[in-house]
């Protein structure tokens, strides 16, 4: 990517500090009881673990969490023999406008450019999406995954991985109905169609660390993220209680879980999607994979009615996954004059909540 662009440069208050703070990290779960079963005991402790990282940080890592290593580590080398490949190899399976899945090396957020290059691709292929970001228009489209030549194992390493991660998707998202007192499969069935899909990452070293970011920050959309990060580091949480960003210590074999904007909303707000983003470094590149766990384009997302009550009424009108998906996608493509479409359009103002909070107060 040569020397650094003012497309990357981030605002001041946005630049990273190139001294990071490790302090207390986030969470690490042991998922061995979820797995080998039986203990009642341990698991009723996990459930109430997962429920205080998702609160407290709305970021874990896990270990034990039963995705074999050689599976994670094929793909890995995959990605990297892909990215290894020069530019004009890569951009033969450049993601567009219509085929959103591919390599693709100019993402910005917050209309400022990332460093790095992606590669894309859904979970189930196709993926059923509406065909236009128009609610009223109820056609539906789909997208196609594109593999690359070489290296000739990709598409199988990213299959087999991809399946993977997604049973252990579905187990973190048993126990998040646990911890938030509903029945295990409450979610299961908003997943039967997904639009999950699945990223390569790869953060190049970078000459100017301190003035760009690998990604700037963000929230994740979706539902859950189930995140591979290599030895290198780079990614740094938010901290709810000051606002710090925290460095996550890269832990072998885990997996870093974070709680996406649509468990927000599921939730009522007891859990919150957080921001997060990416250093890069002058000497070493960094390769990462999430999975972004996502229902199907069908969904209607709102504040689950179990999770509500007249004290506590919902805090968002439902909104369509499909369109807001899509909306996304779209968006991602250029920098854009206004702000990409937000949850927080669909947030019920607290003079609203208030208001009817003080209703039912009368009625009752
Ligand atoms: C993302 C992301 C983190 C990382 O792609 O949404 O947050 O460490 N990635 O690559
Ligand atoms: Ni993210």
């Amino acid at each position: 990517m040569g020397e650094v662009d003012p497309a990357f440069v981030q605002d001041i208050q946005h630049r990273p500090k190139l001294a990071t703070i490790e302090a207390e990290g986030i969470p690490l779960i042991n998922l061995n009881s979820v797995l080998n079963s039986a203990d009642a005991v341990s698991e009723a402790s996990l459930v109430s673990d997962v429920g205080d990282a998702c609160k407290k940080w709305g970021f874990f890592q896990v270990i034990n969490h039963g995705v074999p290593l050689e599976k994670r580590e094929k793909l890995e080398k995959a990605a990297k023999d892909f990215f290894d490949q020069p530019l004009e190899e890569k951009v033969k399976i450049r993601r567009d406008e219509m085929r959103v899945s591919g390599y693709y090396d100019s993402e910005h957020t917050k209309n400022v450019r990332d460093w790095k290059e992606v590669f894309d691709f859904t979970v189930q292929n196709p993926t059923i999406v509406p065909a236009s970001t128009r609610p009223d228009n109820k056609q539906v489209a789909e997208w196609h995954n594109q593999w690359p030549e070489y290296p000739p194992q990709l598409r199988e390493a990213c299959e087999e991985y991809a399946g993977e991660v997604e049973k252990l998707s579905f187990k973190l998202m048993e126990l998040i109905a646990l911890s938030l007192g509903l029945p295990a499969d409450s979610f299961n069935g908003f997943f039967k169609d997904q639009t999950s899909f699945v990223r390569l990452n790869h953060y190049p070293p970078c000459p100017a660390p301190e003035l760009a970011l690998g990604v700037g920050r963000h929230k994740d959309a979706g539902g859950l993220t189930v995140l591979a990060q290599d030895d290198v580091g780079g990614l740094e949480v938010k901290r709810k209680s000051d606002g710090e960003w925290i460095r996550v210590k890269p832990t072998p074999n885990a997996f870093i879980i974070n709680v996406g904007d649509i468990i927000q909303v599921w939730s009522n707000e007891r859990y919150e999607s957080v921001e997060h983003r990416v250093m890069v470094n002058s000497e070493k590149e960094r390769f990462s994979i999430p999975f972004f766990f996502n229902p199907a384009h069908y969904t209607m997302i709102k504040p689950l009615e179990e999770l509500t009550r007249e004290e506590n009424p919902a805090r968002y009108r439902p909104y369509n996954w499909g369109n807001f998906l899509v909306t996304r996608k779209g968006s991602n493509f250029k920098k854009l004059d206004v702000e990409n479409i937000q949850i927080y359009h669909f947030r019920i103002s607290e003079s609203e909540l208030a208001n009817r909070l003080e209703k039912a107060e009368s009625v009752a």
